[in-house]
């Protein structure tokens, strides 16, 4: 297997008028090529924060304090500005979270998209007019010549979505970074655009970071999972492993949360509480208010480092779920 994306303890944070917000604490993970790892956590979590760094995106008042991101062999927050313009589109994609307002509200979807293809190859306006064109069919627009035409006010929050994605796929890159990219989405499309991404992996040997809060698209996509909790990641494993056997009581609540047809008298157990305060990060561990595993040690000790209890399997906590529990 080869690396294609290596993050290793990236710290970030927001400059604020009320502190600093710390979105992301020694953060790291490895994406294989041909993989898709999923990234999944409540919101605040630093989702988002881990897209845009990866990007070179993040807005002015973020500070990188620590860390690194290799893409291959390159220092992603080392690179140039140049560097970075010419790896975004033709090697590594965003799908934005917010789609409608990733987009440029004054230039047509046609020439947003012909624009992304021509700067990055050498076609002309017609053949970039062509493959616009195909992408947007590909992701499920019918009538593309008019989506073309179209600014993207005049679409729905799902077309602005699927608008998105074919900008983010049209270069075919072999990274993607997902954010979630079907949130919003009614069930059906979501179906199709997951599986939009899964032929991207499996035809191009591509890969992609997902992120997501939504335990039921890790599951139809992961092929390893990260549990992220308060700017830290707090569960890492293959996607089986972390559904059979998942030890960190947050991945534990977050798996209770979810409806299951297969248990149909289960009882949904909806996570107490509220995410932590990322200005007031305590020492310990941030879960701990919520937790319903916490002893003495974990109010007496600064936050856990993770380890590994199976292969490829890292938990962070002092008092982990036993699967028999
Ligand atoms: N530009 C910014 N300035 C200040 N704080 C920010 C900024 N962007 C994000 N944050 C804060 O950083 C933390 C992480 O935000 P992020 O957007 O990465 O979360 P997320 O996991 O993507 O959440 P969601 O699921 O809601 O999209 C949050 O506390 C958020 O309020
Ligand atoms: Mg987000």
């Amino acid at each position: 297997m080869t690396e294609i994306l290596k993050i290793e303890d990236l710290t970030v944070s927001f400059g604020t008028n009320v502190g600093r917000v710390k979105a992301l604490n020694n953060v790291s993970l490895t994406l294989e090529e041909g993989e898709v790892y999923c990234m999944v956590g409540e919101s605040g979590a630093g989702k988002s924060t881990l897209a845009l760094s990866v990007m070179g995106l993040l807005p002015q008042n973020a500070e990188v304090s620590d860390g690194r991101i290799m893409y291959r062999d390159i220092d992603l927050l080392r690179a140039s500005a140049e560097q970075m313009r010419d790896l975004r589109g033709r090697e590594i994609s965003l799908v934005f979270q917010d789609a409608q307002s990733a987009l440029n509200p004054i230039e047509s979807i046609g020439s947003q998209l012909e624009e992304v293809i021509l700067e990055h190859s050498d076609i002309s306006l017609r053949n970039a007019n062509r493959m616009a064109q195909e992408m947007l069919r590909e992701v499920g627009l019918a009538d593309p010549q008019r989506i073309m035409s179209q600014y993207p006010f005049a679409l729905s929050g799902g077309m602005c979505q699927r608008v998105m994605m074919a900008i983010a796929l049209v270069l075919r890159p072999k990274l993607l970074i997902a954010d979630e990219p079907t949130s919003g989405l009614d069930v059906t499309l979501q179906a199709e655009i997951l599986q939009r991404l899964k032929d991207l992996v499996k035809e191009q040997n591509a890969s992609i970071l997902l992120i997501t809060h939504d335990m039921g698209v890790v599951a139809s996509m992961a092929n390893k999972v990260g549990v992220i909790y308060g700017g830290s990641v707090v569960e890492t494993a293959d996607v089986i492993p972390l559904f059979r056997r998942a030890q960190h009581p947050y991945t534990w609540s977050l798996l209770k949360a979810l409806p299951r047809l297969d248990e149909p008298g289960r009882r949904i157990e909806p996570l107490p509480g509220s995410p932590p305060d990322m200005i007031n990060l305590p020492e310990e561990c941030s879960f701990l208010p919520r937790c319903f595993k916490v002893q003495a040690q974990c109010r007496a000790q600064p936050k856990p480092e993770a380890r590994e209890i199976e292969e490829g399997h890292f938990v962070a906590c002092y008092n982990p779920v036993v699967p028999e529990d």
